[in-house]
């Protein structure tokens, strides 16, 4: 893979985390009354998410919405059959009832999320 490509990925996944963490810190900031700031944070995660799409779309990503179904049912699936049952075992063994908690309960609704998209991709046949 050209360095680029690469970094484009990274650049990507990094500003999509970004976007994530600052919502919650404008959450913190919120519960701690901090209404300006939890509105700096607000802004600054809009400005990620420009960021994230903006080289989302020099990746090429993004195709038709059929292909970006089947992708995404595809992306769901693996949730489901590998990352997460992985990711609960493993939380288990380490004793993190928390970390295991979170893994299931997006691990529950993945499936829900799968098979909304096999189903619009169904009735777009
Ligand atoms: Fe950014
Ligand atoms: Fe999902």
């Amino acid at each position: 893979m050209a360095k680029t490509d690469e970094n484009l990925k990274i650049a990507f996944a990094d500003e999509s985390q970004t976007n994530i963490e600052y919502l919650a810190y404008a959450h913190q900031a919120i519960n701690e009354g901090l209404t300006e700031i939890a509105q700096l944070f607000r802004e600054a995660a809009g400005a990620e998410v420009v960021h994230a799409l903006a080289h989302l779309k020099v990746m090429d990503v993004v195709k038709t919405t059929r292909e970006n179904l089947k992708e995404a049912a595809e992306g769901e699936n693996l949730e489901i059959i590998s990352m997460y049952p992985k990711f609960i075992r493993e939380a288990e063994k380490e004793g993190r009832q928390d970390a295991a908690q979170s893994f299931r309960i997006a691990f529950e609704r993945e499936k829900h999320h799968r098979d909304m998209f096999r189903q619009a991709l169904k009735q777009m046949k």
